[in-house]
């Protein structure tokens, strides 16, 4: 079945919201019901500045060359494709915003570089002009191809931003395909071993400049 990717707009994120969350409760391997409680963060994400979300779409059939949008949103593109994607299959799906010092998560990792004895002007350095690569999933049926990396390569396009910052789950030896991924598109350590205020797990927290290669 073709798969498209695409930039999805905040309209057409808040309508397959449902969809979205599948997926990243499916890759994630969280509990059922997770997606009622992340859903409302994700809508308020929308409305953040600097929001931009993508998606790898699957349909029974091709849609009609030169009808998929190679940049704009699914809303903005020739109707007829249009209305192709909007009933394909939703594979994948990432999002991301502009960072800014009222958001939990930059908060949160100015208290680790605390921690880690980082001086305030580093952290005002590394914070100061950021993309947070906040959400990138692939279905674990479509995962191993490549989609993980074209959405990730397609969502950090174009940013006006000076480097893009993300945080992962550790994993012993680094042996996932997100660490894989992060570490071939050049991702260093800012954090590792962080606790998120009420997270069990540890978390790295990576960045690189932006643009990628
Ligand atoms: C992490 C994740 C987004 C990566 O997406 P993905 O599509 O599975 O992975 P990639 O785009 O990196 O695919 C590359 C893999 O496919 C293989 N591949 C096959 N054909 C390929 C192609 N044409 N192009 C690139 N890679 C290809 C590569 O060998 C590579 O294998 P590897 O991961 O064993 O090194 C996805 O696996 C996922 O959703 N995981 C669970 C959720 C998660 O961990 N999210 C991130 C949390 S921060």
């Amino acid at each position: 079945m073709p798969t498209y990717l695409v930039d999805l707009s905040a309209e057409v994120m808040r309508r397959r919201l449902n969809e979205a969350l599948t997926v990243y409760v499916n890759a994630m391997h969280y509990p059922r019901g997770t997606e009622d409680q992340r859903a409302s963060m994700w809508l308020e994400h929308t409305r953040r500045a600097g929001w931009k979300a993508v998606a790898a779409l699957s349909t029974p059939e091709p849609v009609p060359a030169g009808l998929v949008p190679d940049g704009p949103a699914v809303e903005a593109a020739d109707p007829q494709a249009s209305a192709a994607l909007d009933t394909a299959e939703l594979l994948g799906v990432a999002y991301g915003y502009s960072g800014a010092p009222d958001q939990w998560w930059q908060q949160q990792v100015v208290h680790g570089l605390r921690r880690t004895g980082a001086h305030p002007d580093q952290a005002d350095a590394l914070l100061g002009d950021y993309f947070e690569l906040t959400e990138l999933h692939i279905h674990p049926r479509a995962q191993g191809q490549g989609l993980g990396e074209a959405l990730a390569r397609r969502l950090l396009s174009g940013r006006p931003e000076a480097r893009v910052l993300l945080s992962t789950p550790e994993i012993n030896g680094e042996a996932n395909r997100a660490w894989r991924l992060y570490r071939r598109l050049g991702f260093g350590d800012v954090i590792r071993d962080y606790h998120f205020a009420g997270d069990p797990r540890a978390f790295a927290i990576l960045g690189r400049s932006l643009p990628l290669d």
